[in-house]
């Protein structure tokens, strides 16, 4: 009996989580020369994490409020912060919050929103089994929706284009023929904006156009927001593309996220925001997602939750996170300036002006594989192997040795 094998043998070991890996290997890594362009998370020109000020005076608020307790919040969340929440994405004046026909759920992040939204229509969108469902994501998209869907239960998870290589920028025909052949009744997850990893998303009139396809298709809009503000430093611009599906009449889910616009990583905040026909509906819905939640976490965490409520519910407070925002925006901006710059400078091969012309927290480089096998191996600069680089771990004094490197990456003088 001593010496029986573990029930565990056969285990396989998983392959680790790449993003997490680089940050792993980047802080590993002894040389002085290193810089993390990886995990999506901002720096400061610093290069350190950065506590937004207004996030800092409200948890001390917090602290010092000895009415609060650390009783259960409800399974659906803090209604304070979901009902702020779907606000701050649909807007003030949306027809569906005067229309009482939103709702809703506080999740553990926006990875937490997808997952319980996913859930939820697999068991009960169009009747009462839908793993068959097409479920179409964007080439590329973020390496996690795949995996979030199928362990949901979907089975048919597909692409539409998205990315044109060649013209370094939207695929918009591609997109559009491909939901025109796709199945009626089939789910498209949407980037709402600041499109993880390429940085490129669909102008107005481009959404206007792939909202025309997906109604005329009966194509069910599941929105991804993890960067409201991020994009544009303007809250409102970079909820245009939701607004537009609402006014256009669509039922339709937005997993937003507070992880980046709040600085809150750690703390897991987000909220499956529902729009449909109408109140009656939203209630069906989100009396469903309570008895999914209540299988799997049972009850969220309070605290990042009560932050965004409290700062999204004082106009004071708002204004300054709105600021914050915008400080983070514009560093962004600046480096994507900065870097362009000095890549032609530099004469590096290519052309460089899709640095500035994408936006949020990405860019999409271009460099190949091999390009950033050279970057990350020799030049100990740490970026996903797609050539996703994280705009926020450019500083001013980092630049100039990430420029001269993509140089070399690109002339190809790694190979002399
Ligand atoms: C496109 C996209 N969706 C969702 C998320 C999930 O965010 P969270 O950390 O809140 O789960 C991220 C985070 O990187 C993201 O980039
Ligand atoms: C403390 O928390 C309670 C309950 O949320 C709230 O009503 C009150 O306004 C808070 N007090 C302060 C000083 O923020
Ligand atoms: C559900 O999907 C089927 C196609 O699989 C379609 O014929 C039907 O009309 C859909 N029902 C609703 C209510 O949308
Ligand atoms: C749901 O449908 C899939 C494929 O159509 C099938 O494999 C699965 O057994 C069904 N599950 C249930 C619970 O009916
Ligand atoms: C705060 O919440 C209350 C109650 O929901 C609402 O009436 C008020 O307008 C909100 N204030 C702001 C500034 O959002």
């Amino acid at each position: 009996m001593a010496c029986a094998a573990s029930l565990f043998a056969a285990v396989p070991l998983a392959a680790p989580v790449v993003i997490f890996k680089l940050t792993s290997d980047f802080k590993e890594d002894p040389s002085p020369h290193k810089v993390n362009l990886g995990v999506g998370a901002y720096r400061t020109d610093e290069g350190k994490p950065w506590v937004l000020p207004v996030v800092r005076k409200v948890e001390k608020c917090l602290a010092n409020n000895e009415s609060l307790n650390h009783e259960y919040v409800p399974i659906l969340g803090i209604p304070e912060f979901t009902q702020s929440a779907c606000e701050i994405i649909l807007g003030a004046d949306s027809p569906a919050i005067s229309g009482h026909r939103k709702g809703g759920v506080q999740c553990l992040g926006g990875t937490g929103a997808l997952r319980l939204g996913a859930e939820f229509l697999r068991a009960w969108y169009n009747g009462t089994n839908n793993s068959a469902t097409p479920v179409y994501v964007s080439a590329p998209t973020w390496g996690n929706h795949n995996g979030v869907f199928g362990t949901a239960g979907f089975t048919d998870i597909r692409s539409y284009r998205y990315w044109d290589p060649a013209k370094r920028g939207l695929h918009l025909q591609g997109l559009l023929d491909d939901m025109e052949n796709a199945p009626e009744y089939s789910i498209m997850i949407l980037h709402a904006c600041a499109h993880n990893p390429t940085g490129t998303d669909p102008t107005p009139e481009e959404w206007k156009k792939i909202a025309e396809v997906m109604k005329k298709k009966s194509l069910f809009p599941f929105f991804d927001s993890a960067y409201q503000g991020f994009a544009s430093g303007d809250l409102d611009k970079d909820a245009w593309a939701v607004r537009y599906f609402v006014s256009q009449g669509f039922e339709l889910f937005c997993a937003q996220s507070f992880s980046k616009n709040f600085g809150l990583y750690n703390e897991r905040v987000g909220n499956l925001c529902i729009v449909a026909k109408d109140t009656d509906n939203v209630n069906r819905i989100r009396s469903q997602m309570e008895k999914i939640a209540r299988t799997v976490w049972s009850n969220p965490p309070a605290q990042g939750a009560r932050i965004v409520a409290a700062t999204l519910n004082d106009s004071a407070l708002f204004a300054e996170w709105a600021s914050n925002v915008k400080t983070m925006a514009d560093r962004v901006l600046l480096m994507r300036a900065l870097l362009r710059e000095k890549l032609e400078k530099l004469g590096t091969p290519g052309t460089w002006d899709h640095i500035t012309q994408q936006i949020g927290m990405f860019s999409f480089t271009g460099l190949n594989p091999s390009q950033v096998e050279y970057m990350v191996k020799k030049k100990h600069i740490y970026l996903l192997g797609n050539g996703r680089i994280n705009m926020c771990g450019l500083t001013t004094s980092n630049l100039d040795y990430v420029a001269e490197s993509i140089k070399e990456a690109a002339t190809g003088s790694q190979c002399q």
